[in-house]
């Protein structure tokens, strides 16, 4: 059926995002579990919660526009989850899976966002002030969730390098060991390190191919 109004358009995008939430309502306690960390555990066992209020609002949004709640599969979410669940048949070490479960979710409250905030101004200018309203109250819930991500992210991104720190000599100090030595063998490391380093990109990068 053809799509010629501003509010067909955004019925498309109410049930669009009915979907996405209604898989996180699923998935969330799953993340839960793959989480280590205490702080990013809660926060998905919290997010569970105001997903499901968010699932509320939308399908009042829908009551308020005199429309059935239906879904729409939207491909945009299906990739993130896509991309978790080939992510994690690399048998990620525990503080790398916690890592990357902060990062996807910052992610996905990315979109969330995108979605909320169109879908908002969309409501207003069609006059729907109770279903921009609901909407604006998932933002917030959203924006406040990509906050506390982001901070848990950059704890987890800083005590990761900590570890790997102390299980690989430091750069400095392996500099200061060749400002001690001759000319000629100083030169000799650092070619060595530099090609050392040039091979472990590319071993990264024919990994990274080689999973696509
Ligand atoms: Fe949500
Ligand atoms: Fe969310």
């Amino acid at each position: 059926m053809p799509m010629n109004s501003p509010r067909e358009l955004f019925l498309h995008d109410l049930r669009d995002i009915y979907y996405v939430e209604k898989q996180l309502v699923q998935l969330l306690p799953k993340l839960a579990q793959e989480s280590s960390d205490a702080e990013l555990k809660r926060g998905f066992t919290q997010h569970h919660k105001e997903t499901q209020r968010h699932v509320k609002n939308v399908e009042a949004a829908f009551k308020a526009l005199g429309e059935r709640a239906s879904t729409e599969e939207c491909p945009g979410f299906d990739g993130l989850k896509e991309e978790h669940d080939e992510f994690m048949q690399e048998r990620p070490s525990a503080s790398v899976r916690d890592m990357f479960l902060s990062a996807a979710a910052a992610k996905t409250e990315h979109y969330e966002i995108s979605a909320y905030t169109s879908m908002v101004a969309m409501a207003r200018s069609l006059g729907e002030k109770r279903v921009a309203d609901l909407l604006q109250k998932n933002l917030s819930d959203e924006k406040e969730t990509l906050r506390k991500a982001q901070a848990i992210g950059r704890r987890l991104g800083r005590e990761g390098a900590k570890e790997q720190r102390s299980a690989t000599p430091s750069r400095t100090s392996s500099a200061s060991r060749s400002r001690t030595g001759s000319k000629r063998s100083t030169s000799t490391r650092s070619r060595s390190t530099s090609t050392g380093r040039s091979t472990s990109r590319s071993s990264s990068r024919s990994r990274a191919r080689s999973t696509r």
